[in-house]
């Protein structure tokens, strides 16, 4: 709920709407300390326009401001502290929250819109990388966020199966490869046939042009290349769809490069059209100096399209197709060079749309602090991640909870849960390092910690063992403010994870609730027959609701026992 606007109001007619609510509302602050107010407004920024000490101001104001709805405001040198009635708060916040469950909380700043969001991503016969991994664990939380503030998010696996390294898979496979090796382990016999193949060639460069040749049998629809990379794709698929199912996420469209194959004319010839193709060098490009920006390279000189003419081709069938409030691309920040060229090209088309698209970046995981990388041989294979991941869940389990009775799916939510929180827990463009050990502790801000604390109030209620519909809230404990409040900002968050794609937003949000709460619970017995028990059990329940949407927001699930 947004009290901060209610407290601009309350300001505003105080000075007569000398100062519009929207002025006010971007001064308004949140004091570090509860004891200075629930909201702060500085009355020196109304010095200039009322020509006055803003002691005097602040002094002035106050006893003009109508006091419903707060406890009391108070004047504290130039500032003038609002401090919210607790009572009608709590009435107000945990009856909105048992009346809505897991609507608590929903917006509708898309009306319904489409926003296409290319996720994941990788590409055909090579491991996943632990960027891909990335992208599809943010791009799936980031569609969960935009379907609660009423976005209609369509998730694409734009996946990279396209391109001349396919003449060279083909070529290699039909010299080294057999069908039973594919099929046993898709990725590995793929990679290790394409390797090979660059062994070889460089001591005999006629592989090349059997190469050259294989993708051209490919180009021209010939049957046995068309079938071959259909197999090797659907094969690859597999092996990811693996790692997909494990963390729950599913795609709404897998149209990858490859889909825009007879897409890609029309761009060459609107382009053209439009007077944007130069020759450089026997290639067509368009210039982008007056964006400081590289020029975008089209066709190659031997003909062949590229990286970024596919992507200007999708583009512009996502516009036609879903009519995108918003295009989101969620690619790792080394790309954001290409992402610039893309939308300085669409914008040199003409249209106006490409402001809608965004790139969202992020950054790199580290691990000791090291990149990671193919290369180096410091791959961390992601099955072998989520499979420890869950083997620890389930040790702490064990030593927690050792009569638990689905321990085993609850290990399994918890080990990938910890994971997915992990990345998800700062900011997208930090880089961050990876240790196990830390990310699956049930203690700190991590994943696990949060499902603890809704297993908890989950467990409370349980133990309760009563029906809350159409209960009187009346809660008087201070102790409960930290909570209440939290609970009462859960659409203002929403909002801002929409506005700056953020789901380490929730995440923090999701820390800090399950922290106010078990400091709650740790100062007031909620299980004594009293008046306010009821209150206190409501309080516990909107906790317990509040909690389990955030982690449904970032793709995390919350067991009721572990
Ligand atoms: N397959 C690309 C890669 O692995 C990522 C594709 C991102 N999406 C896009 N529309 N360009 O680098």
């Amino acid at each position: 709920m947004d009290y901060k606007l209610k407290v601009a109001e309350v300001v505003s007619q105080a000075v007569d709407g000398q100062l519009s609510v929207d002025e006010i509302v971007t001064k308004i602050e949140v004091p570090k300390s509860l004891e200075l107010g629930d909201y702060a407004f500085p009355a020196f920024v109304l010095a200039k326009v009322l020509r006055k000490a803003p002691q005097m101001i602040a002094q002035e104001l106050v006893e003009k401001m109508d006091q419903t709805g707060f406890e009391k405001i108070e004047a504290v040198g130039p500032y003038i502290n609002f401090f919210l009635d607790k009572q009608a708060f709590s009435q107000d916040v945990l009856g909105q929250i048992l009346d809505q469950a897991d609507h608590y909380g929903d917006l509708d700043l898309g009306q319904g819109r489409q926003v296409p969001i290319d996720m994941s991503s990788p590409n055909i016969a090579k491991p996943m990388s632990m960027g891909h991994l990335r992208s599809t664990v943010i791009g799936n939380s980031l569609a969960n966020i935009l379907a609660k503030a009423n976005y209609q998010p369509v998730k694409i696996n734009h996946l990279g199966d396209w391109g001349t390294q396919f003449g060279k898979l083909m070529c290699a496979y039909k010299m080294w490869g057999s069908e039973e090796e594919v099929k046993k382990d898709p990725i590995g016999s793929l990679l290790h046939y394409y390797v090979r193949f660059h062994e070889e060639a460089e001591s005999k460069p006629e592989l090349d042009d059997q190469a050259r040749e294989w993708f051209k049998r490919l180009e021209d629809g010939d049957e046995e290349a068309n079938f071959l990379w259909k197999w090797f794709r659907e094969e690859s698929l597999k092996t990811f769809t693996k790692v997909y199912d494990r963390l729950g996420i599913t795609f709404d469209s897998y149209n990858g490069e490859a889909f825009y194959n007879d897409k890609m004319n029309e761009i060459v010839d609107l382009l053209e059209d439009k007077g944007l193709l130069k020759e450089s060098q026997g290639a067509q490009i368009v210039d982008l100096e007056k964006y400081n920006l590289n020029p975008a390279l089209i066709k190659k000189s031997n003909g062949t399209t590229l990286y970024m003419t596919r992507d200007l081709a999708a583009a512009l069938y996502r516009k036609r197709t879903y009519d995108f409030a918003q295009s989101l691309y969620v690619v790792g920040n080394e790309q954001s060079n290409h992402f610039k060229q893309l939308k300085a090209v669409l914008k040199e088309m003409g249209y106006d749309w490409s402001d809608d698209i965004h790139h969202i970046p992020f950054g790199l995981i580290t691990q000791g602090g090291k990149k990671l990388s193919t290369r180096s041989g410091r791959i961390i294979l992601l099955e072998e991640v989520l499979d420890e991941a869950v083997e620890l869940a389930q040790k702490q389990i064990e030593e927690k909870n050792p009569s638990l009775a689905n321990k085993e799916e609850v290990a399994k939510a918890v080990g990938v849960g910890a994971v997915v929180f992990h990345d998800l827990k700062n900011e997208r463009l930090n880089n961050f390092d990876f240790d196990l050990q830390e990310v699956v502790r049930f203690e700190g801000e991590t994943g696990p910690y949060v499902q603890y604390s809704h297993a908890r109030a989950m467990s409370i209620l349980r133990k309760a063992g009563k029906n809350l519909s159409g209960v009187q809230v009346n809660l008087n404990d201070p102790n409960a403010w930290e909570t209440l409040r939290l609970l009462g900002d859960f659409d203002q968050i929403i909002k801002r994870a929409v506005g700056t794609y953020e789901p380490s937003v929730i995440s923090k949000y999701a820390i800090h609730l399950a922290k106010a709460f078990n400091k709650y619970y740790a100062h007031t017995k909620v299980l004594v027959e009293d008046r306010e028990l009821e209150s206190r059990l409501a309080l516990v329940q909107s906790v317990a609701i509040v909690l389990k949407e955030s982690l449904r927001l970032l793709g995390v699930k919350a067991p009721d026992e572990m």
